[in-house]
């Protein structure tokens, strides 16, 4: 009866994975469909703490203790990071939770390996050559352990070191032969899962932490070497790794819940990495063995080799220009989340279209520092969706446009991409902003962005540079286009 109880529960918290991914798809209805989920997952882990059975014994889970001091602990870690944190830090807050799964199921595999060792009176090996009736089964949960452990622990390092990078703290290093170190490394890991299974019984464990050991590192020289713009593809892959490890979990336990969970985590996060793949124009094998945009290559050129000066100009030319404009687009980027402007931002919006200008926003896929960062941003300032239009669609519309306002975002209109095979972005497609009459490019200083790159389009002759804080500019510029009348 309670395990019946206990399926229907898991059916349940199923469903509502499946509705909140669904409304996560928009973001209006987003927080929602976060809502659903999180109770959807409340209740699977009620459901099992309380009535759980094992198949087996018919026992119930014991040290419920140990179990609720940890949910309290994490809980309260949660809850107190989810709530301190910037809007700006979010990318790595979710790579570090991201992280916290690999491991999850790194450990799962780790304590299920052991059980089975310990169950057995003889190493694992030994009894899969001496019961052959026996093997199939230990056989395929063997795979599904190992299988668990190197892509969660893969995702668990690679998620930390991506954590590092993202927060400033880990710089790109490439050892060089990158790409061959990694693919040995890979093969010796699975030379050694080999020998877990059908090895002749003797340092199986041994053989089994090494697989563990070896993952880890992998993790590491896999994430390490990534480069300026391409963070973001990693990211979603090792997402996407979490979830399938999870997956193997759920396999493990005969628990559905997991089970759908992660093929939810582990199908959504490939989605997103072959989207990200194609707006880096990258390919998804050179992702996975870690060798595309190093940054040590990348040393683009500086200001002095780049024709053309700085013209810098004021907030009351910028608004002479942008009020008697037809067409005006705002190219969003980090900057505008780090300055927190997209209020004003809409607010500038609101102001031109009174003034009969058409106003449009131009979404780069990796702009910001998180997938849909500028979508969320600006919708929370309530700027009306079909106003945000993605590379694709705004790219042909730069040809016909008055004025095209970039707010603190660089390397996703930096023409290197397109014209520089040396840049760490070469390839990556960018906003065609140069085909625009004007480009005004609002940010603090001559700095870099995330890539590390200087911009030329900072010296072409159709732009200026309106220097300062994105709010502060904004603010400045919004007064003077009502000072206009
Ligand atoms: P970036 O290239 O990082 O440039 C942001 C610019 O904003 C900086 O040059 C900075 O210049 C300016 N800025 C910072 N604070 C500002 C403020 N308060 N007011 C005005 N400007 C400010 O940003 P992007 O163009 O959005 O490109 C995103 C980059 O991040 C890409 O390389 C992308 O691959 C990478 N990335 C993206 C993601 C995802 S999933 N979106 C994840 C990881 C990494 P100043 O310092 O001079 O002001």
């Amino acid at each position: 009866m309670e395990n019946n109880i206990l399926q229907l529960i898991y059916l349940l918290a199923s469903i509502t994975f499946i509705v909140g991914l669904k409304f996560l798809g928009n973001p209006a209805s987003a927080r929602k469909g976060n809502l659903i989920a999180a109770f959807g997952m409340g209740i699977a882990i009620f459901g099992t703490i309380f009535l759980y059975q094992n198949p087996d014994s018919g026992k119930h889970l014991h040290n419920i203790g140990f179990v609720f001091a940890a949910l309290a602990i994490g809980t309260l870690l949660g809850f107190i990071a989810a709530k301190k944190v910037q809007m700006t830090a979010m990318p790595e807050m979710v790579s570090l939770f991201n992280g916290m799964g690999g491991a999850c199921a790194m450990l799962i595999s780790i304590i299920e390996f052991q059980h089975l060792n310990q169950t057995l009176a003889e190493p694992i090996s030994l009894v899969m050559a001496l019961t052959p009736g026996f093997t199939n089964a230990l056989t395929g949960k063997l795979i599904i352990i190992l299988l668990g452990m190197i892509i969660g622990s893969v995702s668990f390092s690679g998620s930390m070191v991506a954590w590092g990078k993202l927060s400033g703290n880990v710089k790109d290093k490439s050892l060089g032969r990158q790409q061959l170190i990694n693919i040995g490394l890979l093969f010796v890991i699975f030379a050694f899962a080999y020998l877990v299974i059908g090895g002749n019984g003797e340092h199986t464990s041994l053989f089994f932490y090494l697989v563990l050991a070896l993952s880890l590192l992998y993790g590491v020289l896999f994430v390490l070497p990534i480069g300026g713009a391409d963070m973001p593809v990693v990211i979603s892959l090792l997402n996407s790794f979490t979830g399938v490890a999870a997956a193997f979990g759920g396999f493990l336990y005969d628990n559905k819940v997991m089970l759908v969970g992660g093929i939810l985590v582990g199908s959504a996060g490939t989605l997103l990495t072959i989207v990200m793949c194609k707006a880096m124009n990258r390919s998804l094998l050179n992702v996975l063995i870690g060798n595309f945009g190093g940054g040590a290559k990348g040393e683009a050129a500086t200001s002095s080799s780049f024709e053309g000066s700085i013209k810098e100009l004021t907030a009351s030319d910028a608004a002479i220009l942008m009020r008697y404009a037809k067409k005006v687009i705002i190219v969003p980027g980090y900057g505008l989340a780090v300055a927190q402007a997209q209020h004003v931002v809409h607010d500038l919006e609101l102001l031109l279209e009174s003034e009969g200008v058409e106003v449009k926003y131009a979404i780069h896929p990796v702009a910001g520092r998180m997938p849909g960062h500028m979508n969320v941003l600006l919708a929370e300032s309530n700027v009306s969706y079909d106003k945000l239009l993605e590379m694709e669609e705004i790219n042909p519309e730069f040809a016909s446009t008055d004025v095209v306002l970039v707010v603190g975002a660089n390397d996703v209109v930096n023409p290197a991409a397109k014209t520089d095979p040396n840049s760490p972005i070469y390839g990556m497609p960018i906003l065609d902003v140069e085909n625009a009459a004007n480009v005004i490019v609002n940010k603090r200083s001559m700095k870099a962005g995330y890539a590390g790159i200087e911009n030329e389009l900072f010296f072409k002759p159709k732009t200026s540079m309106l220097f300062g804080d994105a709010k502060k500019a904004l603010t400045e510029l919004v007064n003077e286009i009502k000072a206009l009348g």
